[in-house]
């Protein structure tokens, strides 16, 4: 019998634009203020992408410094997953074609992985179920969006949220113990309109009228959708740490969606845990959807809130609507680098 095989995050990488977006900024251009912007979602500023960057661009950033950090050469590369809601091209080549040439990952499979907010966490466990296969020893996975191009800058209830952003992970065949220990991916199609750009696919290509009228910008039910990220969630981290055999009062750190530190703070009341288990960032980035979990990933361990041994719970939701969550025995990153 093979042995085990176990998925072990040995690299982490982030990118952001250096164009700094501060509530004040917003509130020149659309009728917000920073108070009602911070005390409504706990975002002080985010980042913008400027001309020449896209998320391909943000994505190979960061898969970059995942690769170093793991001190894995790109030809070592079999597989390159990038979670996105906003690809550089609407139907081809995708982002990770183009992060798979800018890395010259030559002997890598590339896709991209649409589940919105909860994309990188599909992506994570994906990458996993290969790892655990014995299929491959080393992939990348990559979230990455660019919101700030499909706002609708006239829009407040929405434009004063996002921000854009990519975070990756460098997931390796370890024969030690721990990575993904249990699951949850879920999904309901039927609450698809509560977050949704109308326009630009092939049910309503975009046409001079629609664009005039926003229709390739976020349309977002903001109370729907709220109500469903403190809820259902919440209710599958429960699942997956039940599957685990553990409790979420057993995970050092739960890394979630940072889309609005309101929705984690009534997620945290709700399961009886203290607000501090749920690592937040979402005031320097904002919500960046697909990279906003690696985003945060990188900060928590960079700040030291997770290290080797490690209980983790991940949870990301968001349109579609979709959530994913795991639990997740860290090991360490790559030893040189811990
Ligand atoms: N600045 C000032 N006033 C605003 C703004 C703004 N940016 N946006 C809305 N308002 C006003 C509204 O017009 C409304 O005014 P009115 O009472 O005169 O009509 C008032 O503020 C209250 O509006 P509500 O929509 O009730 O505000 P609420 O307290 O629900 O907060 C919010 C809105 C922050 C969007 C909240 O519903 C929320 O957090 N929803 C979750 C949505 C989210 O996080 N989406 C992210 C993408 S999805 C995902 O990542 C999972």
């Amino acid at each position: 019998m093979s042995p085990q095989r176990y998925a072990r995050i040995v690299g982490l990488g982030q990118s952001v634009p250096a164009h700094v977006v501060t509530n004040d900024d917003l509130a020149k251009i659309v009728d917000t203020s920073d108070e009602w912007i911070r005390s409504r979602t706990g975002i002080v500023e985010r980042r913008f992408v400027s001309e020449g960057e896209s998320t391909a661009t943000l994505a190979a950033a960061a898969g970059c410094r995942a690769l170093d950090q793991a001190g894995v050469s790109p030809g070592d590369v079999q597989l390159v997953i990038v979670a996105t809601s906003t690809p550089d091209y609407p139907l081809f080549p995708s982002a990770a074609c183009l992060v798979q040439a800018e890395l010259e990952l030559s002997r890598a499979g590339a896709f991209d992985l649409s589940a919105a907010c909860s994309g990188f966490v599909y992506g994570l466990i994906t990458a996993s179920q290969f790892i655990a296969t014995g299929a491959y020893d080393h992939i990348l996975v990559i979230g990455a969006d660019a919101l700030s191009r499909f706002v609708n800058f006239e829009d407040r209830t929405t434009c004063v949220l996002f921000g854009d952003g990519a975070g990756a992970a460098l997931v390796a065949a370890s024969d030690e113990p721990g990575g993904l220990l249990s699951f949850v991916l879920g999904a309901d199609g039927s609450g698809g309109e509560q977050m949704l750009v109308p326009a630009g696919g092939s049910r309503c290509p975009i046409t001079p009228e629609s664009a005039a009228d926003h229709q390739n910008t976020i349309h977002m039910n903001g109370r729907e959708v709220y109500r469903f990220s403190t809820t259902t969630p919440a209710t599958a981290l429960e699942r997956a740490a039940d599957a685990a055999g553990v409790r979420i009062k057993d995970l050092d750190l739960v890394v979630a969606h940072q889309a609005n530190v309101r929705i984690l703070q009534t997620v945290a009341k709700n399961l009886d845990v203290p607000e501090e288990l749920f690592f937040t960032n979402m005031d320097r980035f904002g919500n960046t959807s697909a990279a906003s979990v690696p985003l945060a990933l990188c900060d928590a361990v960079t700040e030291g809130r997770i290290g080797p041994g490690s209980l983790v719970g991940l949870m990301g939701f968001g349109a579609g609507l979709t959530w994913a969550t795991a639990i997740w025995r860290w090991h360490g990153l790559n030893e040189s680098a811990d």
